[in-house]
């Protein structure tokens, strides 16, 4: 009898071939010698990660920074407890400098741990541009399931990281000797900021980012370290900065609220804080915005405008009691438009004179491993000062232009005199809080409606 290739019964030692080639298989994504985990999950397909990731989060077994301040009572802060910030549970009444920093500034870099160096990034090389673009994309998650991650461009990275007067060493990297990969990066922006009645040149603190595979290795307190380092160098000895978790201690405890501008969308990727009880048809009608906006004199923000809009912001941002002294170049910079980061307009009044102004950044995000969606296109409130327009009118008129160029979701903080248009225009309040932080300052803390700053990313 004959036997044709498929019948034929394999030998002992081709079935341990087999069974051991199957093994190597499996074990594929193993790296040879020793079992580095981080090293092992790296290496793992991106939709493997993820799951691993959205397992992790759903048995909450990430790492738990606190994010409330009842959990940050329970937390030992080892660095953050030496470092000149307000203890949490304090009540500050006073003003001023938790320690005069002029003394004695450091000379030497910090150290860092064998095998890392310090870089300074020369952001007008486009290949460094590109690495910091991605080590924030493949590391500066949005959502713990990491189903989400920034996609910031280079474009965007200039137009936040390059004001007026900025300096390079404030642009701080740490990178991997061998291969020189960027793993670290944090960076100061230089900024004058009035709290209270006081006025004071500092800094506003960025990007911090650690690679996945460096994570809860301390990483973090020596990057702060060395800018404070630098930007005391500078004779700069204050900072303010926003986080999403509770350190100590926050200076003022915000809200993201959110409104959808795509619908259909943001259903489709189950975006979370959608009204649950709408079908589809409802939840549409419910958030249809007019097609065109009705504001006379509303239009794009240009050059010329510069000046007005400095004066308008001047007037209005001096109210609150943290809020940015912007001078007319820190105007030009942050709100001139360009595509895809920022826009701004402007409504001018019939004798020439502008009376009112918005403007919104854009921040993308990129969507891992759905059927239908890649991306996510948010704008982000910055300003918004009127003077003759209804606010509510002007907000909703910025809704339609934001719908219009095609954003799916629109957010807004809490700060400012927002609260008065939010509810009124259908946005929802998210269970993101942005918490404000000042550095080696003390003060009384501040509700969000008093704070007149933003930060973008
Ligand atoms: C934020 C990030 C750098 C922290 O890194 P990490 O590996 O988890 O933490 P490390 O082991 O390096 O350092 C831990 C210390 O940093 C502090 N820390 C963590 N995140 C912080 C933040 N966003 N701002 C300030 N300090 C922070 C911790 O509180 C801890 O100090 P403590 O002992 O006083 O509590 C990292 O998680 C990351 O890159 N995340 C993605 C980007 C991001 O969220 N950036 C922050 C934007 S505000």
């Amino acid at each position: 009898m004959t036997m044709s290739l498929s019948d034929k019964q394999p030998t002992e030692n081709e079935s341990l071939k087999r069974s051991r080639e199957k093994q190597k298989k499996e074990d594929a994504w193993k790296p040879d010698g020793p079992k580095d985990l981080f090293s092992m999950l790296d290496s793992l397909p991106e939709s493997k990660q993820q799951e691993i990731q959205k397992a992790l989060h759903l048995f909450s077994l990430g790492p738990t920074l606190p994010k409330t301040l009842q959990q940050a009572k329970k937390h030992t802060y080892r660095f953050w407890e030496t470092q000149p910030v307000p203890r949490l549970g304090d009540s500050v009444e006073t003003h001023g400098p938790i320690v005069e920093g002029e003394a004695s500034v450091r000379m030497e870099p910090y150290s860092l741990p064998q095998g890392f160096s310090w870089d300074t990034l020369d952001l007008s090389n486009p290949s460094v541009l590109k690495e910091i673009c991605t080590l924030l994309n493949e590391n500066y998650m949005e959502e713990d399931d990491n189903t989400m991650r920034f996609e910031f461009s280079s474009v965007y990275l200039q137009w936040a990281l390059q004001p007026p007067n900025w300096l390079a060493q404030w642009h701080c990297g740490v990178r991997v000797d061998s291969n020189k990969k960027l793993v670290g990066f944090i960076a100061a922006l230089p900024a004058d900021v009035r709290i209270y009645e006081t006025d004071k040149r500092m800094v506003q603190v960025k990007f911090l980012c650690v690679h996945k595979k460096l994570r809860l290795k301390r990483m973090t307190p020596v990057l702060i370290r060395e800018l404070t380092r630098r930007v005391n160098q500078q004779g700069v000895f204050q900072a303010v900065y926003t986080a999403a978790l509770v350190l100590p201690t926050p200076l003022s405890s915000c809200r993201y609220w959110h409104r959808p501008l795509n619908l259909r969308k943001l259903m489709e990727l189950s975006y979370p804080g959608l009204k649950q009880n709408l079908s589809l048809q409802r939840a549409v009608k419910f958030n249809r915005l007019p097609d065109v906006t009705k504001t006379p004199g509303l239009r794009r923000m240009t050059e010329e405008d510069a000046a007005g809009v400095h004066s308008l912001l001047q007037a209005n941002l001096g109210k609150f009691h943290l809020s940015p002294m912007l001078s007319l170049r820190e105007v030009e910079h942050w709100l001139l438009p360009r595509e895809n980061v920022i826009d701004t307009y402007v409504v001018q009044g019939d004798d020439g004179t502008l009376t009112d102004m918005v403007s919104f950044y854009s921040v993308s995000y990129r969507v891992l491993n759905h059927p239908v969606h890649t991306d996510l296109r948010s704008a982000h409130l910055l300003y918004v000062t009127s003077t003759a327009t209804d606010p509510v009118d002007l907000m909703e008129d910025t809704l339609v232009l934001a719908q219009t160029k095609r954003f799916d979701i629109f957010f807004a903080l809490n700060v400012m005199d927002n609260q008065s248009f939010l509810e009124n225009l259908k946005f929802s309040i998210s269970d993101k809080s942005l918490h404000y932080y000042l550095y080696n300052w003390m003060c009384p803390t501040m509700s969000p409606d008093k704070v007149g700053l933003v930060l973008p990313n």
